[in-house]
């Protein structure tokens, strides 16, 4: 492994961490806040929910300025709109402000997840690419497990402010180590800098490596920009199609319902503590992390596919697992340890699979031309299911109960194999601008002579 590569793309992981502990503190801050703003149920939702507001409208922007302005620029960008968010949070007097700070960190957040594996997987070269966005992945999960512990050792004091500020730190990490970081290449080589994109080539890749990377990124730049009508070229809307379908399944099997809701699906269960329940959700925390290493160590060996299919498949058996116990009324006594066993399983598939693997997709299939917007409108996708999963969880459960609601996940997953298997092509060693989604023959025509 390469250090300086290992350097760039932990730096950039850093947006994920900020990610996961942002979408992930709220949880344990909300009693809190509910308390201190005497907040009715309406208002608790929106302070839960703003963030992901936020995230859709930052996603939706970002790639296209990612595409003006370059990846690093913007990386830079979001860790100060993280920080000013982080800050507006915590000395909220009302919960209007707070409310306002909650949506500018979900607006840096939304620019983090479409430019953060951008960036790395632009950076990387190909042999490390996967385990190198897979990074970001890690550093998510161990965002959200930071959340999970620090809302768990602030809560006796009923320290919300420090929950909330506390994304602070990272995002000042993320500002001050991107500062000497070097923007990424192939955008270098997207708007003309070839020299300075050598450059900066050659502190990344080194050896022979390079004269095939710049062929690649030049022949790719050869093909023609039209803009918007880009998206109606067979490779970028079979790129568009797919990308978009996995970003959406990410969220509509289920994850977050765990993430977010994890102590409630417990207690469901018959954890009767809110610490029991809580602890167990931190365990399953534990095991998304550490699971996620799996994803960092094999991707680039085994493959995307492989790991997809095993994932994918070990997230049915949980949830199918799941909605067959909350069936059985005679298996009560034992439901707590099944819920357990099963989100550990769902959870810890996830980890080494959907979760860094769509991520890294989005950022390998799109050519050049059209990167940022493209992984822009995917990423967007995933935040919008992933608002309406949050907001329709508990209002399922109530009305179908939490077998039919799990059932609704096991089924969905079956649909996320089968896009895997007829959709997705093995990008494992590939040189990016090698990826492409268009059709036998079709790809000579796109080129310009
Ligand atoms: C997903 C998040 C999720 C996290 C869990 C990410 O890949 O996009 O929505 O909370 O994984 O680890």
């Amino acid at each position: 492994m390469r250090p300086f590569v290992f350097l760039v793309a932990s730096i950039a992981a850093l947006g994920g961490l900020l990610f996961g502990y942002d979408t992930g503190v709220i949880s344990g801050a909300i009693l809190f806040i509910t308390h201190d703003f005497t907040l009715d149920t309406k208002l608790q939702e929106l302070t839960i929910s703003v963030v992901l507001i936020g995230c859709i409208l930052g996603s939706s922007v970002a790639g296209s300025i990612a595409d003006r302005g370059g990846r690093r620029t913007t990386l830079l960008v979001s860790g100060i709109i993280f920080a000013i968010g982080a800050i507006l949070s915590a000395i909220a007097p009302s919960d209007d402000v707070l409310l306002a700070g909650r949506l500018v960190v979900g607006i840096a957040i939304g620019f983090c997840s479409v430019v953060a594996p951008l960036y790395i997987s632009e950076v990387a070269p190909a042999d490390v690419r996967g385990a190198m966005v897979s990074l970001y992945q890690f550093a998510i999960t161990v965002g959200i497990l930071a959340a999970y512990i620090v809302d768990y050792a602030l809560a006796p004091a009923g320290a919300w402010r420090w929950m909330l500020g506390l994304g602070v730190v990272p995002a000042l990490i993320l500002i001050g180590g991107m500062l000497p970081l070097p923007e990424s290449p192939r955008y270098l080589f997207k708007v003309g800098l070839a020299d300075t994109a050598r450059e900066e080539l050659r502190r990344i890749a080194g050896g022979a490596e390079i004269a095939i990377e710049e062929a690649a990124i030049t022949e790719s730049l050869k093909i023609k920009s039209a803009g918007f009508a880009t998206f109606a070229t067979p490779a970028v809307r079979n790129a568009l199609i797919l990308g978009f379908s996995l970003a959406v399944l990410q969220q509509v099997t289920g994850i977050n319902t765990v993430i977010y809701y994890g102590p409630h699906i417990f207690q469901l269960a018959g954890i009767a503590s809110n610490v029991a329940s809580i602890l167990a959700t931190t365990l399953v925390g534990v095991v998304n992390v550490l699971l996620t290493l799996v994803a960092i160590f094999f991707v680039d060996r085994i493959g995307r596919k492989p790991l997809l299919y095993a994932g994918i498949s070990g997230m049915f058996v949980a949830l199918a697992a799941l909605a067959f116990a909350f069936a059985q009324p005679h298996l009560q006594g034992s439901l707590a340890g099944i819920a357990l066993g099963s989100m550990m399983l769902y959870v810890g598939s996830f980890a080494y699979s959907l979760g860094p693997i769509v991520w890294l997709l989005i950022s390998e299939i799109f050519p050049l031309d059209v990167r940022g917007v493209g992984m822009s409108i995917c990423t967007l996708g995933n935040w919008v299911a992933n608002l309406a999963v949050s907001l329709f969880f508990l209002t399922m459960v109530a009305a179908f109960g939490p077998s039919l609601t799990f059932a609704t996940y096991a089924a969905l997953c079956i649909v996320t194999l089968v896009v895997v298997w007829r959709g997705v092509p093995e990008t494992k060693r590939e040189i990016l601008e090698h990826i492409s989604l268009a059709p036998e023959g079709a790809r000579a025509a796109e080129v310009t002579p």
